[in-house]
């Protein structure tokens, strides 16, 4: 009710009667009162005025499920929200909670992790109160070989997401890292829970350095933070919203033909490496070519110097540059 209530307030210009508040959510006048009783307790400026009803005049910088609930404009993707100041990981939350039957777009965010997961078995520093640590959780109608694609769709949709909300330029690096300045800002973690022919859920854990103001010296070298870059502090729950905006965009126009098709001129050109000689390193197997962009099952296109071409696919494989990193 309380994110309900933030929401129209948010989009009127003027006072909402509390009348007006209780008919469009069926509740009383009490519930309202309270409602509103508890926002400003939590710090949001609402003005009261008898017979002319309520208006929002401030919110608090804050961080919380019914300030990012408030704010979404998606039909589907975060409309449940689950917040935790502290969890081990988010994408460990959104396993049970698909277990218990949760919806597709069910989504958790933490303010801090305590066993922050990346891939291939490595962690992922999630520091409380500056960053954004989330899942989602998605039933989609896919073969269990087409999953790693959604891993694309959250990088597609996170990169155009940050350089709305901080007017900055992303770029990705295949698969799923996003760059700013050449350096990691962005690590998606795909999980995905299968029977041989059939997805039970698949989940995407995203974080998001945001606000970090140093980076540990062990990862300082290729990683980074928004804030670093820029020298500003991104509302959190702005950009939040506009990752599950352009996810949900992106997810749908995906869905339609269940490949990256339609996707792919977007992704490729934000591609670090589009057109630049990379290092493809395959479990036994190490070759340089020419990155030609992703196809439409969002493998990378891998042109050697012979001429022979590679369609790289994510899974144990690595592509970097040919002096590093990038
Ligand atoms: C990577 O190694 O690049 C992937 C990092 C993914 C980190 C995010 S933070 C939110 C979610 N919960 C986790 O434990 N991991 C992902």
């Amino acid at each position: 009710m309380k994110s309900k209530i933030l929401k129209k307030l948010r989009e009127s210009d003027g006072y909402v009667s509390g009348q007006e508040l209780c008919d469009t959510f069926g509740v009383s006048r009490t519930a309202v009162w309270k409602a509103v009783n508890r926002l400003k307790e939590e710090g949001y400026e609402i003005d009261s005025v008898p017979k002319k009803g309520y208006r929002i005049v401030s919110s608090p910088t804050r961080y919380s499920a019914d300030e990012i609930k408030s704010r979404l404009v998606t039909e589907w993707a975060g409309q449940e929200i689950y917040f935790c100041q502290e969890t081990g990981s988010t994408n460990t939350e959104i396993n049970q909670l698909a277990e218990k039957g949760m919806p597709h777009g069910t989504l958790a965010v933490a303010e801090c992790q305590t066993g922050g997961k990346g891939r291939r078995g490595r962690g992922w520093v999630s520091p409380s109160g500056v960053n954004i640590y989330m899942s989602i959780l998605l039933r989609p109608d896919l073969a269990p070989d087409q999953a790693s694609m959604l891993t694309l769709v959250m990088a597609l949709a996170a990169s155009k997401a940050i350089d709305e909300c901080c007017e900055v330029k992303t770029q990705i690096k295949w698969p799923n890292d996003i760059l700013l300045h050449r350096k990691k800002i962005v690590g998606i973690l795909t999980e995905m829970t299968a029977e041989p022919d059939y997805i039970n859920h698949v989940v995407i854990g995203i974080g998001i350095n945001t606000n970090q103001e140093e980076m540990p010296e062990e990862i300082k070298k290729n990683a980074t933070s928004i804030r670093i870059e820029t020298g500003k502090v991104t509302d959190r729950t702005a950009l939040l919203e506009r990752v599950m905006y352009h996810f949900e965009n992106e997810y749908d126009r995906f869905e339609k033909s269940r490949n990256m098709g339609v996707l792919c001129a977007d992704y490729n050109e934000r591609l670090v490496n589009l057109n630049q000689v990379v290092r493809v390193l395959e479990p036994g197997n190490e070759y340089e070519g020419t990155a030609e962009g992703i196809d439409e099952t969002g493998k990378l296109l891998v042109v050697r110097e012979d001429g022979t071409k590679e369609s790289v696919y994510a899974g144990e494989v690595s592509v970097r540059g040919i002096y590093g990193y990038v």
